[in-house]
């Protein structure tokens, strides 16, 4: 018998809000638009419980709590955290939980290609990458093996980003047992890969083994920007994650976001095999695509990473040539054109992408030399980040910053991964790398 075992998710959160607007007439409490600019933009009111306050564990749970019990049972997690502040503020907070129970641990061991969320945040809380690399430029696939020969008695916690912008995946399971055995938590950005729960193969690192990672619900799942999920699998984050969370979090959490959180688990709920049929037919298009002479990269299920430099052309080029037809990508750099589908993706959508990358085979936007994938920068560090981020700084060409430790991480966005941190000393080849990927400034400390 085909039972959905989601089924009944209520919307606390979603009910409180149509019910109070409902209700109530005279709104004498913030914020100052009073319902004109939306009317379920509330704020802590009677009632709509508070996101950094509310016990999570309580049988008298409020809203909030109510709404993060029922992700929490979608994901399979000890406790989910809603975040209003993206990725972003999980990562913060899942580093500041490590921290806290770091035993004055200070190194954090980190694929290389790291979102600059998380170099920002080892500013914040005076950590010190140790860099394991992977194989290929931008990958964030490092190997259990890597990670196994670089964890040392300065070790606080592993952090790994998989799903990463061309759609790389980490062997999540074999990092986690390879940190379990050093009792070391892993911490996943799996701000790409919220979505993965209900791939035809659940991928999703909770269920991989991961103590704790960050979901941007926004970016695969139906929920606005902003909306993300902080999951706890080991018992001991739990007890704190609220307080750290509100370190850094706005006082002031968007109750549309939350609302669209609340929602978002309904929705899943009610639609369990949406996401897998979505996955199937992103993988017969890949499929069709190779057969019409495209190369791709391995990617996750919900990207079509179009490998440009096997096709003897640019990402440039490609997206360019879609955006004619009104198709925007997620992504396009000299070596790849990173399509990018969602919960709210239709069939047309995916009938539109063959329809033109079929009529416009690849062969007819051929440049010469198409350039190779960069080599990695392998700066040692000269001083820690935080010192660094908190010297005096200047802005040089980035030739002149040979010699000098960066202050600033120079990070193209999208995709926001930082190929130089503060910290870093500036070597020659550093240099010229850094200006072959199109860096002509450096802000350097003086
Ligand atoms: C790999 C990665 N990690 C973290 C983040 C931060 O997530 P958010 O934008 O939800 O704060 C991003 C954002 O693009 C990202 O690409």
């Amino acid at each position: 018998m085909d039972t959905n075992k989601f089924a009944g998710i209520a919307t606390p959160i979603h009910d409180f809000l149509e019910k109070t607007t409902k209700k109530c007439f005279v709104r004498c409490y913030m914020p100052g638009h009073k319902g004109s600019e939306n009317p379920f933009d509330i704020t802590e009111i009677e009632g709509a419980d508070s996101l950094y306050d509310t016990d999570f564990f309580s049988k008298n749970a409020g809203i909030i709590a109510k709404s993060e019990q029922n992700a929490s049972k979608l994901f399979g997690s000890e406790q989910t955290l809603y975040s209003c502040g993206g990725g972003t503020l999980a990562i913060q907070t899942m580093l500041a939980l490590a921290k806290e129970k770091g035993g004055g641990r200070d190194h954090v061991l980190a694929a290389r290609y790291s979102h600059r969320s998380f170099i920002n945040t080892c500013v914040l809380l005076g950590l010190t990458p140790t860099w394991v690399y992977p194989q290929e430029y931008m990958s964030a696939a490092v190997t259990a093996q890597d990670i196994a020969a670089k964890l040392n008695s300065r070790t606080l916690a592993v952090f790994v980003n998989s799903i990463d912008c061309y759609g790389g995946m980490s062997d999540i399971a074999a990092i986690a047992e390879v940190c379990h055995a050093a009792d070391m938590p892993l911490i996943v950005d799996n701000t790409h890969g919220a979505y993965l729960k209900f791939a035809p193969v659940d991928l999703h690192p909770i269920t991989l083994g991961a103590d704790m990672c960050a979901d941007s619900a926004h970016k695969t799942l139906p929920v606005l920007t902003g909306g993300a999920y902080l999951h706890i699998a080991n018992k001991k984050y739990c007890k704190s994650a609220k307080q750290l969370e509100s370190l850094f979090g706005s006082s002031s959490p968007s109750y549309l976001i939350l609302d669209s959180l609340d929602r978002c688990n309904a929705e899943i709920a009610n639609h369990p095999k949406k996401i897998g049929e979505l996955c199937r037919k992103i993988s017969s298009l890949k499929a069709k695509l190779c057969d019409a002479g495209y190369a791709l990269s391995t990617s996750d299920y919900l990207r079509i990473t179009l490998n440009c430099t096997a096709m003897n052309t640019t990402g440039y080029v490609l997206s360019a040539m879609l955006r004619e037809f009104a198709i925007e990508c997620e992504y396009a750099d000299k070596y790849r054109c990173v399509l990018l589908f969602g919960y709210g993706t239709t069939d047309i959508d995916l009938d539109t992408v063959w329809q033109v990358l079929s009529a416009n085979p690849p062969m007819s936007f051929a440049v010469q030399n198409p350039p190779a994938m960069p080599k990695h920068i392998k700066p040692q560090w000269g001083c820690v980040p935080t010192k660094a981020y908190f010297s005096e700084f200047t802005t040089v060409p980035v030739m002149k910053a040979v010699g000098k430790i960066c202050a600033r991480s120079a990070s193209p966005c999208p995709p926001g991964i930082p190929l130089v941190m503060p910290g870093e000393k500036i070597t020659v080849d550093c240099a010229r790398a850094l200006k072959d990927m199109g860096i002509n400034e450096l802000s350097v400390v003086i």
